[in-house]
């Protein structure tokens, strides 16, 4: 694409904006989806851009490795614990469209194509999550939505797709993100009114925005929203994200809620890299934080502490939770100790412990409940959230004593006693 053309073609998608402006149709997104945080599975940490299917057909970027994982969620207790979605990621695309201009699948590794992979989703009682790119390439370099943005919404909903995560690899800068994010949203709207079936919309336009990110009219545009690196198989990258959201610097945290939610990323858990106490507190922590819940693992084979973490109902209501308000870093002390609430439906407030450091030996977290802004004068019904064990009654002055693992986490759960 030449520097005059893409400007062209930037001065058009401008102007489509102004004019859907003009027309009042761009209020605000209004596809029903993500009342509480979406979940489901997405194939990017654990899988990656594997195309070896002849030494390694089970993990190769292919239909039969999304129709095992579906068969994998829908038997082994997944999707009845609310994980919905099976999204593929990058890497499911031929590197040119088709004489149609429209994006193909390689039939090599795809060759019912993605409409047949859709239907079988579907029957799995599971839903069809698909990937495509802002800019002229995706971050792998095949054909990216620049310029395509109406083809490739009507090809989504063409083939029965369900979500859309829309990366910005080589999107160009600011305002081609904020223009094209929100066209796509219209032609999502459009072509999905005709199939009735509507497209959760998962930008990553904050992630390449960055300080200069609008988060209110992103949080108008998409249903989530990626706005920090990568996550990785690693507590340091678990660590960074969870600190970036508790720094909150953009003020993104306030604009998260029903059918809009900012997704620090995939779940690493079942994985190589990290331990159990760690995934109790990436798990419980993105639970805490009412994000979207995408597992990237291979549920096909996994621990079985992992499988039962991931299974947890009590960790699931709290970050389903119908209020949809993503918790707040209260305190973090030079010991690494966290203090983080979240607010809940009921009159409940999801309380969690996490310990960021490993000096070696469990620390007891201690603070009166009063100092975590818990003050009714009736007092709380605690209880311990990965267990369900009821720890008592306790009074604003009383104190609330936890031991926490290193790189570990204790969540409670504090019902108000009315008077
Ligand atoms: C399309 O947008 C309109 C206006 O915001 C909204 O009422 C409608 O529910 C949307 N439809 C879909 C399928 O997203
Ligand atoms: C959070 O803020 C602290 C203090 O300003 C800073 O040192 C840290 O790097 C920030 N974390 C992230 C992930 O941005
Ligand atoms: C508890 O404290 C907060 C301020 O921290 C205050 O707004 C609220 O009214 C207090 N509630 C009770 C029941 O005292």
């Amino acid at each position: 694409m030449s520097p005059k053309l893409s400007s062209d073609m930037r001065a058009v998608e401008a102007l489509v904006l102004l004019v859907l402006q003009f027309l009042s149709l761009t209020a605000a997104l209004d596809n029903g989806l993500a009342r509480t945080p979406p979940m489901g599975w997405m194939q990017w940490q654990r899988f990656r851009c594997n195309l070896n299917c002849k030494d390694d057909p089970d993990n190769c970027i292919s239909e039969r490795l999304f129709m095992q994982i579906a068969d994998a969620m829908a038997s082994n207790g997944y999707r009845d614990a609310g994980y919905q979605y099976v999204s593929i990621d990058d890497c499911w695309m031929l590197p040119e469209r088709g004489p149609d201009g429209r994006l193909q699948p390689d039939p090599a590794r795809f060759p019912s194509g993605i409409k047949a992979l859709a239907d079988y989703i579907h029957s799995k009682g599971l839903r069809l999550g698909i990937y495509a790119d802002m800019g002229l390439h995706t971050c792998k370099l095949y054909p990216g939505s620049k310029f395509y943005l109406q083809t490739d919404a009507e090809t989504f909903a063409s083939w029965g797709v369900d979500m859309l995560k829309l990366d910005c690899c080589w999107a160009g800068g600011l305002e081609d993100l904020e223009t094209g994010y929100q066209v796509m949203e219209f032609f999502l709207n459009q072509s999905t009114r005709v199939t009735n079936r509507p497209i959760l919309y998962a930008c990553s336009w904050p992630a390449c925005s960055g300080s200069q990110t609008k988060y209110k009219l992103v949080a108008q545009h998409c249903n989530m929203w990626r706005n920090f690196v990568d996550i990785r198989d690693d507590w340091s990258y678990v660590y960074n994200t969870i600190d970036f959201y508790g720094n909150n610097t953009y003020g993104f945290r306030e604009v998260a809620g029903p059918g809009n939610w900012n997704d620090p990323d995939e779940l690493s858990i079942g994985n190589f890299g990290l331990s159990e106490d760690q995934e109790r507190a990436h798990f419980g922590m993105w639970c805490m934080m009412a994000s979207p819940m995408f597992m990237s693992n291979d549920v096909r084979h996994i621990r079985k502490s992992s499988q039962q973490l991931l299974l947890n109902k009590n960790l699931i209501a709290i970050n389903q939770d119908p209020l949809g308000i993503q918790a707040y870093r209260l305190s973090k002390s030079s010991n690494g100790m966290e203090t983080w609430i979240k607010p809940m439906s009921g009159s409940r407030y999801a309380i969690a412990a996490l310990l960021s450091n490993d000096y070696g030996s469990p620390v007891w977290f201690t603070s009166t409940l009063a100092d975590l802004g818990l003050n009714a004068t009736a007092g709380y019904r605690i209880t311990e959230a990965f267990e369900n064990q009821f720890m008592g009654k306790y009074l604003p002055s009383d104190t609330l004593r936890l031991l926490v693992n290193p790189t570990g986490i204790q969540i409670v759960v504090a019902e108000t006693i009315q008077q």
